[in-house]
């Protein structure tokens, strides 16, 4: 106990944990030191970002997907999907309806796409930016070339999500097709950082075969890239996935995870995921008091949100996006968070809170 005290203690004063006492950290989880891990967290985020919540507006504009990654809803293989696009012009639309709800992040989240070519991808970001030259753009459209992602940043994104899932290469083997390669996406992350993207990666909690060990090296790999943002949710099996009869990750060692991960980055901008609200009512809640600072409600039409399930009971699937901001706000209030109208940056690239 000592020792998990020790250890807890250098997290706090140099945010610098070797792969021993992260696994110590992990094994000796309980309520007691998750609870007190929770409010250092908590108040290192306040520290640097305020009691103040972000917002990004999600657009999932495709489902269409390349990929066969094993535990994803959308994923190729699954022919029981309805897929849909978005055009430009419903993209747009969508921009704007998040504008007028007070969004300034616009997060373009979508499948591996080929529909939607660098040029289209160009024309897009270009035309959100000229409607609303105050808005941040994230992408998350996956693993593109060096010249696709510097394509993207001239155009105006400012931002991009790549979690790189796992760190462990046998692990990464266990959860997708062969052809799909670890170091290849943890590239694209280097170069999304080398370009001048904020840059967020992450990985699934409790995913299928994920140890102990897996999960240190997730964390010494964000310690290494040192991204500006982190995504990290629990694993939800989907219905149609290879992973159907798989457990889901935890809420409580997700929670666990945010904390420390705050303490090791932090300043980062780390979201309380859908996926966190979908495995417990008040999951986002508590992703807050952890130590997230960001929420990522839709803004997709809701005509096709039904279409965009990674994994099965999402939540929101049925809601506007301006009932999601009511509900949202009444949410942070009673926690004592305010949700914030400004960008949100990371404060390493300028942070514009209102
Ligand atoms: N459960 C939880 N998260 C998932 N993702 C994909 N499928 C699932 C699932 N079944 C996550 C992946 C991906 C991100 C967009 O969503 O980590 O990078
Ligand atoms: Fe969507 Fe509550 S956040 S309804």
């Amino acid at each position: 106990m000592d020792e998990v005290r020790r250890i807890i203690d250098k997290l706090c004063d140099t945010s610098v944990l070797t792969r021993d006492e992260i696994i110590t950290l992990l094994e000796n989880h309980n309520p007691e030191i998750q609870a007190g891990l929770a409010d250092k967290a908590s108040a290192t985020s306040q520290k640097y970002y305020g009691k103040k919540v972000f917002l990004r507006g999600l657009i999932e504009f495709t489902n269409y997907c390349k990929n066969d990654c094993y535990y994803c809803g959308i994923r190729c293989g699954n022919k029981n999907v309805e897929r849909y696009r978005l055009s430009k012009e419903d993209i747009l639309e969508c921009a704007s309806k998040g504008y007028e709800l007070g969004f300034r992040t616009i997060v373009l989240q979508g499948g591996e796409d080929q529909y939607y070519t660098d040029d289209l991808m160009v024309d897009i970001i270009k035309s959100i930016k000229k409607a609303h030259p105050d808005v941040a753009i994230t992408l998350g459209i996956g693993e593109k070339s060096y010249e696709s992602y510097k394509a993207f940043f001239e155009a105006g994104a400012d931002r991009y999500l790549l979690r790189h899932e796992t760190a462990d290469f046998e692990h990464y083997a266990k959860l997708h097709p062969a052809y799909l390669s670890p170091a290849n996406r943890q590239q694209c992350l280097y170069n999304l950082k080398e370009i001048g993207f904020q840059t967020g990666a992450g990985f699934m909690v409790g995913s299928p075969y994920q140890t102990i060990e897996n999960i240190a090296d997730d964390l010494l790999f964000l310690k290494k890239l040192d991204p500006e943002m982190v995504g990290i949710g629990p694993f939800i099996p989907h219905k149609d996935s290879v992973f159907k009869d798989m457990e889901a990750g935890g809420l409580d060692m997700t929670l666990y995870l945010l904390s420390i991960i705050r303490l090791m980055l932090p300043t980062v901008l780390l979201p309380a995921t859908t996926a966190l609200g979908t495995i417990n009512p008040r999951g986002r809640e508590l992703g807050i008091l952890a130590g997230a600072n960001v929420i990522m409600p839709n803004l997709s039409p809701v005509g096709v949100r039904q279409k965009y399930l990674l994994y099965d009971n999402k939540i929101c699937t049925g809601d506007e996006a301006a009932e999601c901001m009511r509900c949202l706000s009444g949410r942070m209030e009673r926690i004592g968070f305010e949700i914030d109208h400004g960008r949100g940056d990371n404060i390493k690239f300028g942070n514009n809170a209102d």
